[in-house]
Protein backbone atom coordinates (compact mmCIF):
# COMPACT_ATOMS: atom_id res chain seq x y z
CA UNK A 1 0.00 0.00 0.00
CA UNK A 2 1.53 3.23 -1.11
CA UNK A 3 0.58 6.16 1.10
CA UNK A 4 0.46 9.94 -0.41
CA UNK A 5 0.67 12.90 1.81
CA UNK A 6 -0.82 16.03 0.45
CA UNK A 7 -0.98 19.52 1.52
CA UNK A 8 -3.76 21.30 0.17
CA UNK A 9 -3.77 25.25 -0.31
CA UNK A 10 -7.39 25.84 -1.57
CA UNK A 11 -6.57 29.72 -1.45
CA UNK A 12 -8.94 32.35 -2.78
CA UNK A 13 -12.02 32.58 -5.17
CA UNK A 14 -12.83 30.02 -7.28
CA UNK A 15 -9.67 28.71 -6.12
CA UNK A 16 -11.49 26.37 -3.45
CA UNK A 17 -14.37 25.50 -5.38
CA UNK A 18 -11.79 23.50 -7.83
CA UNK A 19 -10.15 22.10 -6.01
CA UNK A 20 -12.59 20.07 -3.58
CA UNK A 21 -13.75 18.98 -7.21
CA UNK A 22 -10.04 17.50 -7.21
CA UNK A 23 -9.96 16.01 -4.22
CA UNK A 24 -13.26 14.29 -4.77
CA UNK A 25 -11.04 12.22 -7.71
CA UNK A 26 -8.20 11.78 -5.66
CA UNK A 27 -10.48 9.73 -2.88
CA UNK A 28 -12.52 8.23 -5.59
CA UNK A 29 -8.91 7.26 -6.69
CA UNK A 30 -8.34 5.74 -3.26
CA UNK A 31 -11.64 3.81 -3.16
CA UNK A 32 -10.90 2.13 -6.57
CA UNK A 33 -7.20 1.39 -6.14
CA UNK A 34 -6.77 -0.73 -2.78
CA UNK A 35 -3.13 -0.31 -3.27
CA UNK A 36 -2.52 3.63 -2.83
CA UNK A 37 -3.82 6.34 -0.35
CA UNK A 38 -3.88 9.59 0.15
CA UNK A 39 -3.45 11.64 3.16
CA UNK A 40 -4.66 14.93 3.04
CA UNK A 41 -4.26 18.29 5.49
CA UNK A 42 -5.73 21.61 4.50
CA UNK A 43 -3.96 24.99 4.99
CA UNK A 44 -6.14 28.00 4.91
CA UNK A 45 -3.14 30.32 3.42
CA UNK A 46 -4.59 33.04 1.07
CA UNK A 47 -5.86 36.71 0.58
CA UNK A 48 -8.56 35.90 3.66
CA UNK A 49 -6.10 34.74 5.51
CA UNK A 50 -4.00 38.00 4.77
CA UNK A 51 -6.85 40.40 5.77
CA UNK A 52 -6.31 39.05 9.36
CA UNK A 53 -3.24 38.29 10.16
CA UNK A 54 -1.44 40.52 7.63
CA UNK A 55 0.94 37.84 5.90
CA UNK A 56 -0.38 35.18 3.01
CA UNK A 57 1.18 32.40 5.01
CA UNK A 58 2.18 30.99 8.41
CA UNK A 59 5.95 32.50 9.18
CA UNK A 60 6.84 28.62 9.59
CA UNK A 61 4.75 27.77 6.42
CA UNK A 62 7.82 26.34 4.38
CA UNK A 63 9.19 24.22 7.15
CA UNK A 64 5.12 23.23 7.59
CA UNK A 65 4.94 22.05 3.81
CA UNK A 66 8.32 20.43 4.05
CA UNK A 67 6.94 16.81 4.66
CA UNK A 68 4.42 16.39 2.23
CA UNK A 69 4.93 14.52 -1.10
CA UNK A 70 2.57 16.91 -3.04
CA UNK A 71 1.05 20.59 -2.52
CA UNK A 72 -2.30 20.99 -4.43
CA UNK A 73 -3.04 24.53 -4.79
CA UNK A 74 -6.02 26.12 -6.06
CA UNK A 75 -5.47 29.61 -7.01
CA UNK A 76 -3.85 32.78 -4.64
CA UNK A 77 -5.26 36.80 -5.38
CA UNK A 78 -8.25 39.15 -4.61
CA UNK A 79 -9.41 42.43 -4.56
CA UNK A 80 -8.60 44.09 -1.52
CA UNK A 81 -5.09 42.39 -1.64
CA UNK A 82 -2.30 44.11 -3.78
CA UNK A 83 -1.59 41.11 -6.76
CA UNK A 84 2.31 41.66 -6.24
CA UNK A 85 1.92 40.85 -2.28
CA UNK A 86 -0.37 37.91 -2.91
CA UNK A 87 1.68 36.15 -5.85
CA UNK A 88 4.66 37.10 -4.52
CA UNK A 89 4.80 36.04 -0.70
CA UNK A 90 2.69 32.88 -1.29
CA UNK A 91 2.73 31.24 -4.64
CA UNK A 92 6.25 32.31 -5.68
CA UNK A 93 7.36 31.65 -1.88
CA UNK A 94 6.83 28.13 -2.32
CA UNK A 95 7.70 28.29 -6.07
CA UNK A 96 11.33 29.52 -4.93
CA UNK A 97 11.32 27.87 -1.33
CA UNK A 98 11.39 24.52 -2.83
CA UNK A 99 13.06 25.11 -5.87
CA UNK A 100 10.39 23.78 -8.05
CA UNK A 101 12.05 25.05 -10.98
CA UNK A 102 10.35 23.58 -13.95
CA UNK A 103 6.83 24.24 -14.98
CA UNK A 104 5.27 21.77 -16.77
CA UNK A 105 2.41 22.93 -19.30
CA UNK A 106 0.81 20.88 -21.42
CA UNK A 107 -0.61 22.37 -24.58
CA UNK A 108 -3.17 19.73 -25.58
CA UNK A 109 -6.33 19.77 -27.64
CA UNK A 110 -8.68 17.32 -26.12
CA UNK A 111 -11.39 17.78 -28.33
CA UNK A 112 -11.38 19.44 -32.01
CA UNK A 113 -14.73 21.65 -31.18
CA UNK A 114 -12.40 23.57 -28.32
CA UNK A 115 -10.14 24.99 -30.69
CA UNK A 116 -10.60 28.69 -31.80
CA UNK A 117 -8.02 27.57 -34.55
CA UNK A 118 -9.75 26.92 -38.11
CA UNK A 119 -9.24 23.05 -39.39
CA UNK A 120 -6.49 22.94 -36.24
CA UNK A 121 -7.41 19.41 -34.49
CA UNK A 122 -6.00 17.20 -31.57
CA UNK A 123 -3.25 16.37 -33.63
CA UNK A 124 -1.93 20.06 -34.83
CA UNK A 125 -2.38 21.12 -31.08
CA UNK A 126 -0.42 18.68 -28.85
CA UNK A 127 2.88 19.84 -27.18
CA UNK A 128 4.54 20.50 -24.11
CA UNK A 129 5.92 24.17 -22.46
CA UNK A 130 8.47 23.80 -20.03
CA UNK A 131 8.97 27.01 -18.42
CA UNK A 132 11.67 28.37 -15.99
CA UNK A 133 10.02 28.85 -13.14
CA UNK A 134 12.73 29.67 -10.18
CA UNK A 135 14.42 32.72 -11.50
CA UNK A 136 14.87 35.04 -14.84
CA UNK A 137 12.05 37.99 -15.05
CA UNK A 138 10.44 37.08 -11.84
CA UNK A 139 13.60 37.26 -9.63
CA UNK A 140 11.73 39.64 -7.57
CA UNK A 141 15.35 42.16 -8.12
CA UNK A 142 15.46 45.64 -8.63
CA UNK A 143 15.04 48.92 -7.15
CA UNK A 144 12.04 51.63 -6.68
CA UNK A 145 14.38 54.89 -6.33
CA UNK A 146 13.31 58.24 -5.56
CA UNK A 147 9.47 56.78 -5.43
CA UNK A 148 6.82 59.95 -6.27
CA UNK A 149 9.76 62.61 -7.67
CA UNK A 150 9.69 63.71 -11.02
CA UNK A 151 13.51 61.76 -11.23
CA UNK A 152 11.33 58.24 -10.25
CA UNK A 153 13.18 55.50 -11.54
CA UNK A 154 12.28 51.68 -11.46
CA UNK A 155 14.68 48.52 -12.07
CA UNK A 156 13.13 45.32 -12.95
CA UNK A 157 16.71 42.62 -13.32
CA UNK A 158 16.02 39.52 -15.05
CA UNK A 159 18.51 36.74 -13.39
CA UNK A 160 19.81 34.13 -15.50
CA UNK A 161 22.20 32.00 -13.47
CA UNK A 162 24.36 29.47 -15.37
CA UNK A 163 22.84 26.68 -12.86
CA UNK A 164 19.66 27.85 -13.49
CA UNK A 165 19.62 28.20 -17.07
CA UNK A 166 21.73 25.02 -17.85
CA UNK A 167 19.56 22.87 -15.57
CA UNK A 168 15.79 23.86 -17.34
CA UNK A 169 17.25 23.36 -20.76
CA UNK A 170 18.89 20.24 -19.84
CA UNK A 171 16.10 19.13 -18.43
CA UNK A 172 14.20 19.69 -21.86
CA UNK A 173 16.29 18.17 -23.35
CA UNK A 174 16.11 15.46 -21.74
CA UNK A 175 12.09 15.55 -21.94
CA UNK A 176 12.78 15.51 -25.58
CA UNK A 177 14.99 12.80 -25.78
CA UNK A 178 13.21 10.20 -24.18
CA UNK A 179 9.97 11.36 -25.97
CA UNK A 180 11.55 11.36 -29.47
CA UNK A 181 10.20 15.08 -29.56
CA UNK A 182 11.64 18.05 -31.44
CA UNK A 183 12.93 20.72 -28.67
CA UNK A 184 12.26 24.40 -29.55
CA UNK A 185 13.71 26.93 -27.32
CA UNK A 186 12.23 30.48 -27.07
CA UNK A 187 14.28 33.29 -26.58
CA UNK A 188 14.33 37.07 -27.51
CA UNK A 189 18.25 37.76 -27.93
CA UNK A 190 18.05 40.65 -30.83
CA UNK A 191 16.67 42.78 -28.04
CA UNK A 192 17.57 41.53 -24.68
CA UNK A 193 21.60 41.69 -25.01
CA UNK A 194 22.60 39.90 -22.00
CA UNK A 195 19.95 37.66 -20.69
CA UNK A 196 18.83 35.87 -24.09
CA UNK A 197 22.23 35.98 -25.72
CA UNK A 198 23.30 33.96 -22.60
CA UNK A 199 20.48 31.62 -23.14
CA UNK A 200 20.67 30.74 -26.69
CA UNK A 201 24.38 29.94 -25.98
CA UNK A 202 23.42 27.83 -23.61
CA UNK A 203 20.56 26.29 -25.44
CA UNK A 204 23.38 25.76 -28.08
CA UNK A 205 26.29 24.19 -25.65
CA UNK A 206 23.75 21.97 -23.97
CA UNK A 207 22.41 20.58 -26.83
CA UNK A 208 26.34 19.41 -27.84
CA UNK A 209 25.21 16.44 -25.48
CA UNK A 210 21.86 15.57 -27.32
CA UNK A 211 23.14 15.09 -30.61
CA UNK A 212 19.50 13.14 -31.23
CA UNK A 213 17.32 15.46 -30.22
CA UNK A 214 16.02 17.93 -33.55
CA UNK A 215 15.97 21.65 -32.52
CA UNK A 216 14.80 24.98 -33.50
CA UNK A 217 15.02 28.45 -31.62
CA UNK A 218 12.29 31.08 -32.33
CA UNK A 219 11.93 34.99 -31.08
CA UNK A 220 9.15 35.03 -28.52
CA UNK A 221 7.26 36.85 -30.92
CA UNK A 222 7.37 34.83 -33.67
CA UNK A 223 6.70 31.91 -31.11
CA UNK A 224 3.70 33.23 -30.19
CA UNK A 225 2.33 33.98 -33.90
CA UNK A 226 3.68 30.43 -34.42
CA UNK A 227 1.18 29.07 -31.02
CA UNK A 228 -1.54 30.49 -33.06
CA UNK A 229 -1.02 30.24 -36.77
CA UNK A 230 1.32 26.96 -36.86
CA UNK A 231 0.84 25.26 -33.19
CA UNK A 232 1.90 22.07 -35.00
CA UNK A 233 5.28 23.47 -35.14
CA UNK A 234 5.80 22.41 -31.56
CA UNK A 235 6.38 19.37 -29.48
CA UNK A 236 8.51 20.25 -26.42
CA UNK A 237 9.13 23.77 -25.95
CA UNK A 238 11.18 25.57 -23.53
CA UNK A 239 11.25 29.12 -22.63
CA UNK A 240 12.04 31.68 -19.63
CA UNK A 241 9.84 32.12 -16.39
CA UNK A 242 8.05 35.34 -18.31
CA UNK A 243 7.69 34.49 -21.38
CA UNK A 244 5.83 30.77 -20.30
CA UNK A 245 3.76 32.53 -18.12
CA UNK A 246 2.67 34.72 -21.53
CA UNK A 247 2.94 32.02 -24.08
CA UNK A 248 0.88 29.16 -22.17
CA UNK A 249 -2.02 31.56 -21.85
CA UNK A 250 -1.61 32.05 -25.55
CA UNK A 251 -1.69 28.40 -25.36
CA UNK A 252 -4.55 28.18 -23.16
CA UNK A 253 -6.44 30.12 -25.90
CA UNK A 254 -6.09 27.43 -28.02
CA UNK A 255 -7.08 24.38 -26.40
CA UNK A 256 -10.35 25.96 -24.86
CA UNK A 257 -9.53 28.53 -22.30
CA UNK A 258 -8.26 28.66 -18.34
CA UNK A 259 -10.76 26.17 -16.99
CA UNK A 260 -8.71 23.41 -18.80
CA UNK A 261 -4.96 24.78 -18.70
CA UNK A 262 -2.66 23.12 -15.78
CA UNK A 263 0.68 23.26 -14.46
CA UNK A 264 3.09 21.64 -12.42
CA UNK A 265 5.56 22.90 -10.22
CA UNK A 266 8.23 20.35 -10.04
CA UNK A 267 11.62 20.12 -8.29
CA UNK A 268 12.83 17.02 -10.56
CA UNK A 269 15.50 15.94 -7.60
CA UNK A 270 12.36 15.30 -5.00
CA UNK A 271 14.46 17.06 -2.16
CA UNK A 272 11.13 18.95 -1.65
CA UNK A 273 7.15 18.31 -2.28
CA UNK A 274 6.38 19.74 -5.79
CA UNK A 275 2.99 21.44 -6.14
CA UNK A 276 -0.08 21.01 -8.91
CA UNK A 277 -1.76 23.97 -9.11
CA UNK A 278 -4.85 24.73 -12.27
CA UNK A 279 -3.09 27.90 -14.39
CA UNK A 280 -6.03 30.10 -13.87
CA UNK A 281 -6.51 32.50 -11.30
CA UNK A 282 -9.22 32.92 -8.67
CA UNK A 283 -11.68 34.26 -11.35
CA UNK A 284 -13.33 37.02 -9.06
CA UNK A 285 -16.39 37.78 -11.42
CA UNK A 286 -17.49 34.46 -11.18
CA UNK A 287 -16.14 33.00 -7.59
CA UNK A 288 -18.92 31.52 -5.48
CA UNK A 289 -21.48 31.08 -8.36
CA UNK A 290 -20.42 27.78 -8.37
CA UNK A 291 -20.01 27.17 -12.03
CA UNK A 292 -16.09 27.50 -12.41
CA UNK A 293 -14.88 25.24 -14.28
CA UNK A 294 -12.99 22.29 -12.14
CA UNK A 295 -11.49 20.40 -15.41
CA UNK A 296 -8.10 22.07 -14.79
CA UNK A 297 -7.96 21.41 -11.47
CA UNK A 298 -8.55 17.79 -11.91
CA UNK A 299 -6.67 18.00 -14.53
CA UNK A 300 -3.35 18.74 -12.48
CA UNK A 301 -4.17 15.82 -10.25
CA UNK A 302 -3.81 13.56 -13.29
CA UNK A 303 -0.07 15.49 -13.58
CA UNK A 304 0.23 14.53 -9.85
CA UNK A 305 0.05 10.99 -10.26
CA UNK A 306 2.08 10.42 -12.98
CA UNK A 307 4.61 12.57 -10.80
CA UNK A 308 3.74 9.78 -8.31
CA UNK A 309 4.45 7.40 -10.67
CA UNK A 310 1.06 6.45 -10.69
CA UNK A 311 1.03 6.69 -14.78
CA UNK A 312 -1.95 4.04 -14.83
CA UNK A 313 -4.51 6.89 -13.01
CA UNK A 314 -3.12 9.84 -14.95
CA UNK A 315 -4.26 8.30 -17.97
CA UNK A 316 -7.23 7.00 -16.80
CA UNK A 317 -8.09 10.80 -15.78
CA UNK A 318 -6.90 12.36 -19.15
CA UNK A 319 -9.07 9.82 -21.24
CA UNK A 320 -11.88 10.48 -18.73
CA UNK A 321 -11.37 14.46 -19.40
CA UNK A 322 -11.68 13.44 -23.25
CA UNK A 323 -14.87 11.49 -22.50
CA UNK A 324 -16.61 14.19 -20.63
CA UNK A 325 -15.36 16.95 -23.10
CA UNK A 326 -18.01 15.27 -25.27
CA UNK A 327 -20.65 16.24 -23.36
CA UNK A 328 -21.28 19.73 -23.76
CA UNK A 329 -24.58 19.71 -22.02
CA UNK A 330 -23.23 18.83 -18.49
CA UNK A 331 -20.44 21.35 -18.53
CA UNK A 332 -19.62 24.65 -17.47
CA UNK A 333 -20.65 28.05 -18.70
CA UNK A 334 -17.31 28.95 -19.92
CA UNK A 335 -17.55 25.44 -22.11
CA UNK A 336 -21.06 26.33 -23.59
CA UNK A 337 -22.67 23.91 -21.25
CA UNK A 338 -24.95 24.62 -18.21
CA UNK A 339 -23.55 22.03 -15.55
CA UNK A 340 -21.80 23.52 -12.32
CA UNK A 341 -18.48 23.10 -10.49
CA UNK A 342 -20.02 20.30 -8.32
CA UNK A 343 -22.18 18.78 -10.95
CA UNK A 344 -18.97 18.08 -13.56
CA UNK A 345 -16.99 16.69 -10.32
CA UNK A 346 -19.46 14.34 -9.88
CA UNK A 347 -20.42 12.97 -13.45
CA UNK A 348 -16.51 12.92 -13.94
CA UNK A 349 -16.07 10.17 -10.62
CA UNK A 350 -19.19 8.48 -12.86
CA UNK A 351 -16.61 7.97 -15.71
CA UNK A 352 -13.50 7.45 -13.93
CA UNK A 353 -15.66 4.76 -12.64
CA UNK A 354 -16.83 3.38 -16.10
CA UNK A 355 -13.34 4.02 -17.17
CA UNK A 356 -11.88 1.95 -14.22
CA UNK A 357 -8.48 0.28 -14.41
CA UNK A 358 -7.90 -1.97 -11.06
N1 LIG B 1 -1.81 30.71 -10.06
C1 LIG B 1 -2.54 31.63 -9.48
O1 LIG B 1 -2.88 31.52 -8.32
C2 LIG B 1 -2.99 32.82 -10.28
C3 LIG B 1 -2.89 32.83 -11.67
C4 LIG B 1 -3.41 33.93 -12.37
C5 LIG B 1 -4.01 34.97 -11.68
N2 LIG B 1 -4.07 34.92 -10.32
C6 LIG B 1 -4.79 35.94 -9.54
O2 LIG B 1 -6.20 35.73 -9.71
C7 LIG B 1 -6.88 36.99 -9.67
C8 LIG B 1 -7.73 37.16 -10.92
O3 LIG B 1 -6.85 37.24 -12.04
P1 LIG B 1 -7.34 37.25 -13.56
O4 LIG B 1 -8.76 37.72 -13.60
O5 LIG B 1 -6.33 37.95 -14.34
O6 LIG B 1 -7.26 35.73 -14.04
P2 LIG B 1 -8.26 34.52 -13.81
O7 LIG B 1 -7.61 33.30 -14.34
O8 LIG B 1 -8.69 34.45 -12.41
O9 LIG B 1 -9.55 34.85 -14.71
C9 LIG B 1 -9.47 35.25 -16.07
C10 LIG B 1 -10.81 34.95 -16.77
O10 LIG B 1 -10.95 33.54 -16.96
C11 LIG B 1 -12.11 33.06 -16.31
N3 LIG B 1 -11.75 31.78 -15.65
C12 LIG B 1 -10.59 31.50 -15.01
N4 LIG B 1 -10.63 30.27 -14.52
C13 LIG B 1 -11.84 29.75 -14.84
C14 LIG B 1 -12.47 28.50 -14.60
N5 LIG B 1 -11.86 27.51 -13.91
N6 LIG B 1 -13.72 28.32 -15.07
C15 LIG B 1 -14.34 29.28 -15.77
N7 LIG B 1 -13.79 30.47 -16.04
C16 LIG B 1 -12.55 30.72 -15.57
C17 LIG B 1 -12.48 34.11 -15.28
O11 LIG B 1 -13.86 34.07 -14.98
C18 LIG B 1 -12.02 35.39 -15.94
O12 LIG B 1 -13.01 35.87 -16.81
C19 LIG B 1 -5.79 38.05 -9.52
O13 LIG B 1 -5.71 38.35 -8.15
C20 LIG B 1 -4.51 37.36 -9.99
O14 LIG B 1 -3.34 37.85 -9.41
C21 LIG B 1 -3.58 33.87 -9.61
Amino acid sequence: MKNFNIALIPGDGIGSEVVSEGVKILKEIEEMDAAISFSFAEFPWGCEYYLEHGKMMADDGIEQLQPFDAIYLGAVGYPGVPDHISLRELLLQIRKGFDQYVNLRPITLLNPSLTPLKSKTEKDVDFLVIRENSEGEYSGAGDWLYKGKPEEVVLQTGVFSRKGTERIIRYAYEEARKSNRTLTSVSKANALNYSMVFWDEVFEEVGKEYPDVETYSYLVDAASLYFVAQPERFEVVVTSNLFGDILTDIGAAITGGLGLATGANVNPERNYPSMFEPVHGSAPDIAGKGIANPIAAIWSVSQMMDFFGEEKWGEAILSTIKTILKETEQLTPDLGGQGSTKSVGDRFVELLKDNRIT
